[in-house]
């Protein structure tokens, strides 16, 4: 885009809804969109950002016909949960929508019907597998199978999520049905394709050669190795009945791809939000004066460089991408961040547990961004990043001005007497700061700009630290005046420049200075703040975050790696074959427990007197980190009485409690269904 453009039409990819938002989202998509687009409302600019949830795929279906509910059940609820959480942490939407409303059905529906109606598509009849006991095709994830580059065994139709390949369902090896686990069979089922080798010099000249220079390395790589490598016509039907229905007469049971719909799920956004606000959508998608930028993360490159724009291209009224800002990925404490095994720092829960704190992980989030590789969130990083960067240096700052006005001058904003060189290079340097976080900012640099902000923040702690206005003031309180004019000043215009990025902060600052918040063309020029100004009240921006709180969350995760590894873990192998006369040697009754007591100085032991209808007898058993003595008390169980003695902390136990254990560990009784009597034999 060479022209200025007149508005921007902001993206995010919609999230599934499937699961809530975790910090590998925020940092690779929605963070850095809501910077961008609280930048340019800053500067002034027409911004339409939008967000909504991508409501159907066949992970949806699966995760429904799992818990017994129905896909709209599930959809729900995390479409709920994905909107209350983004809202707390203020991801600036003008709307969120989600692709199961109306709105988006009759929008995916009528811009397919165009497609079809102009013949874009071409219709293909082809054999795929199908589930003969669940009468039905199996679609993508319904099919499991051994990849056939990896090995891997539990590959699905589409894609390998070891090897990362993507698949087709007749290449897997050995296939299986996720909904019965028979071998499914092949039958003829007709769908409808987009013809993306049609489009390939649209693609070269669009991408490789009109944006070589503008986008990211790893996108145009990636696109440029999907080129290179031969584009194919590509599905964009499927056998299933969750989904926008294909609006073809005489055609049931089939609905669009989910990956056709969803990205005009950005559309129906805008149709939504204009209905509500009586504003025209139109000019955010097809006039060419309009910017369009895609916010995703790197799995979804392919979709919204090559399959959408090829979509738009062919509806033939749409603008495209004018950027498409692709991260890589954000891995948590080492590891790849998974739904699945619940390794993520969910947003709704971040919320809960770190109240007001919303700044922190922004602040975090973007310092780390995946921008160029993956990264590693850490929560020693997020501790430190706390207490050494935003407190120490941005809270430290705005702390020391506003109190040392307050303290000095009343909270008036002191006037400027003469400038020293020290003055002259601070405000020099303080009028190049917004052009500097602007100009990376606008190259989807947010790293970068961020760092500049907190450079910004640094000049004014070590102008304070140099000036030493404490020490000053006896001897020449007009000098505090200066010093503390050009601190205030900074400080302004900090509530500008950090707004993008920690936006409670900045409403804070606009608070304890008492003005209206600024525009970005105001934070460069150093007099913002006139003298005579009244301040609000100065209160602390940032707290500590203490050890404790870090370890808490650690633990949390240590839990969750025990769990994963527990339920990972294969079932013990069995053990030797023995005789039928080895198994009569024990001798195993029904016994009820009498009494029960902690074993003192142990942490496992309990005593126990057991009723073994034979006699009362004492059996020490190691059961006391899953069980209390009163709750097992009048319990029946099962006991092997001819085990030979055994002395345990000098108490003689006489037998062995039978006890289940799983995989974790954990113990239960093996105790008689029904109440029998006692020394009942167990064979
Ligand atoms: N739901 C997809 C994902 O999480 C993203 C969809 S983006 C859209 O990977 F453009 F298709 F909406
Ligand atoms: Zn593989």
């Amino acid at each position: 885009m060479t022209k200025k453009p007149q508005r921007y039409t902001i993206t995010s990819a919609l999230p599934y809804a499937n699961g809530p938002i975790h910090i590998g989202h925020l940092a690779g998509v929605y963070v850095p969109a809501d910077i961008y687009a609280r930048y340019l409302r800053s500067k002034g600019e027409d911004v339409l950002f939008i967000g909504g949830s991508d409501e159907h795929g066949v992970p949806i279906t699966i995760k429904a016909r799992k818990e017994g509910v129905s896909p709209q059940d599930i959809v729900d609820r995390y479409h709920n949960i994905i909107k209350k959480s983004f809202e707390e942490f203020g991801i600036s939407f003008d709307v969120y929508s989600r692709t199961s409303a109306p709105v988006h059905h009759e929008t995916a529906s009528a811009f397919f019907k165009k497609l079809y109606d102009e013949g874009k598509f071409i219709e293909r009849t082809s054999e795929q597998y199908y589930d003969e006991e669940a009468h039905t095709f199996l679609a993508d994830r319904y099919i499991t199978g051994t990849c056939p580059h990896c090995g891997y065994e539990k590959a699905y139709g589409d894609q390998c999520e070891n090897c990362g390949t993507s698949l087709s369902p007749l290449e897997l090896i050995n296939p299986k049905s996720a909904l019965s686990g028979n071998v499914p069979v092949l039958r003829e089922t007709k769908h409808w394709y987009l013809p993306l080798d049609q489009y390939e010099n649209f693609l070269r000249e669009w991408i490789l050669e009109g944006h070589k220079n503008d986008w990211k390395t790893n996108v145009y790589g990636q696109v440029k190795s999907w080129i290179d490598q031969g584009l194919k016509p590509r599905a964009v039907t499927r056998d299933l009945d969750w989904g926008v229905k294909v609006p073809v007469e005489g055609v049931e049971g089939k609905v669009l791809y989910v990956w056709f719909d969803a990205p005009i799920g950005y559309i129906s956004a805008s149709r939504e939000w204009s209905q509500r606000t009586g504003k025209d959508w139109q000019p955010y998608w097809k006039s060419t004066d309009t910017k369009l930028v895609h916010f995703i993360g790197k799995d979804n490159i392919v979709f919204h460089c090559i399959i959408f724009p090829v979509m738009l291209k062919a509806e033939g009224s749409y603008i495209l991408p004018d950027n498409v800002p692709a991260n890589e990925f954000l891995n948590l404490e080492n590891d790849k961040i998974s739904t699945s095994r619940n390794w993520a720092v969910w947003l709704h829960e971040y919320l809960e547990e770190f109240p007001g704190k919303q700044d922190v992980l922004r602040y975090v989030l973007t310092a780390n961004a995946p921008e160029t590789k993956d990264n590693d969130f850490t929560w020693r990083d997020f501790q430190a990043r706390n207490n050494n960067e935003l407190l120490a240096i941005f809270g430290n700052f705005v702390n020391r001005t506003l109190v040392l006005t307050k303290k000095y001058f009343n909270s008036q904003v002191p006037p400027r007497h003469t400038l020293q060189e020290i003055d002259k290079e601070t405000l020099d340097s303080l009028r190049t700061f917004p052009e500097k976080i602007a100009e990376s900012i606008e190259r989807y640099r947010f790293r970068e700009a961020l760092g500049e902000m907190m450079n910004l923040a640094r000049l004014g702690n070590k102008y304070l630290t140099d000036n030493e206005p404490w020490k000053v003031f006896k001897t020449d309180p007009q000098r505090v005046e200066t010093v503390l004019n050009i601190s205030l000043q900074i400080v302004a215009a900090l509530s500008v420049t950090a707004e993008p990025f920690l936006p409670f902060t900045a409403q804070k600052l606009t608070g304890m200075l008492n003005i209206e918040p600024l525009k970005w063309k105001d934070a460069g020029h150093a007099d913002i703040l006139s003298a005579g100004h009244s301040l609000g009240k100065p209160a602390f921006l940032f707290e500590k975050i203490e050890d404790a709180q870090v370890e808490a969350q650690v633990q949390k995760l240590l839990d969750t790696k025990k769990a994963n590894e527990a339920a990972a873990a294969p079932v013990a192998p069995q053990k030797d074959e023995i005789t039928y006369d080895d198994f009569m040697k024990m001798d195993i009754r029904t016994g009820t427990i009498l009494e029960a007591e902690k074993v003192p100085k142990t942490k496992k032991l309990l005593k126990l007197k057991i009723d073994t209808g034979i006699d009362q007898r004492t059996v020490v058993s190691g059961i006391a980190e899953y069980f209390s003595p009163d709750e097992i008390v009048g319990k029946q169980v099962s006991i092997l009485v001819n085990l030979a003695p055994r002395k345990l902390r000098g108490i003689v136990s006489q037998g062995m409690i039978l006890m289940a254990q799983d995989k974790d560990g954990r113990l239960v009784f093996v105790s008689p269904e029904e109440k029998t009597s006692n020394g009942s034999e167990i064979k």
